[in-house]
């Protein structure tokens, strides 16, 4: 895959630019960066707060070649290349199913892969935001999100999103090559659960299509969906939707 990166002073969502881009023919390797996004797109249509020079704020645009049913694995590939890239800056992150980083069980990053249909095939805008330094996030988030700048000891340096971007991209090309190769979506996978606490044992709720339900963990499906063992000793098998770890103590 070859890297050709737009940078933007100011954007909407870099999200929406590789998916216009996408449709007007842009080839798989297109990644786009903004400074700052004043629509920043978060899951289920929540805003993703993007002040500038806050975060990083990065979208690259696939053209994936992968069994449909595998599209998921998309989505945990980004989150192990994500997780890769900021163990590199000294920090140890724990990935939630299916999309978050956390550190300390704050979010530092979130991941939304998006879908659309061009004349070349299917094409997937895998955006990636970062948060960097602190930032003016809303006091219903100050208590659940964290930052770079916040996660890391002091003294030492903030990574720029320059070199967060260059560390990412690097990751996400080998894993991406490593999800495309013969036996890449059992490989994902493993690296995936290699890195998540979320995979097993998890004691979680569970917010799905209006309906909540708390269970344990018990390991994820081929395609990346999430099992969850239930009281009654049933599983569901959650494909989206959002998983909070409940808290014993
Ligand atoms: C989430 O809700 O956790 C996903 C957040 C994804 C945010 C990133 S920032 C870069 C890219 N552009 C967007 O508009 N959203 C994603």
């Amino acid at each position: 895959m070859k890297i050709n990166t737009l940078t933007f002073e100011t954007i909407d969502s870099t999200n929406l630019e590789a998916l216009k881009e996408a449709r007007l023919g842009a080839a798989e390797g297109l990644c786009i960066v903004a400074k700052e996004q004043t629509a920043g797109r978060g899951r289920q249509g929540r805003v993703w707060v993007s002040d500038r020079d806050a975060g990083l704020y990065f979208t690259i645009l696939l053209r994936p070649q992968l069994d449909p049913k595998y599209l998921p694995l998309i989505t945990l590939m980004a989150g192990v290349a994500v997780c890769d890239t900021l163990r590199e800056f000294g920090l140890s992150p724990d990935i939630k199913w299916v999309n978050d980083l956390l550190i300390d069980e704050r979010k530092v990053c979130g991941i939304l892969a998006e879908t659309t249909e061009t004349p070349l095939g299917l094409a997937v805008a895998l955006g990636i935001g970062i948060n960097i330094r602190r930032s003016n996030f809303p006091p219903e988030l100050a208590e659940t999100v964290t930052s770079i700048e916040d996660a890391s000891r002091s003294g030492s340096s903030v990574p720029s999103p320059e070199q967060l971007t260059q560390v990412l991209v690097n990751y996400l090309k080998h894993f991406y090559d490593l999800l495309n190769a013969p036996g890449g979506p059992e490989t994902i996978r493993n690296e995936w659960t290699k890195r998540s606490t979320f995979e097993c044992g998890k004691s979680v709720r569970v917010a799905l299509d209006g309906e909540t339900f708390t269970g344990v963990t018990d390991g994820i499906e081929e395609n990346g969906a999430l099992r969850v063992a239930l009281a009654d000793g049933s599983v569901k098998i959650v494909q989206a939707g959002d998983v909070q770890r409940l808290r014993t103590e």
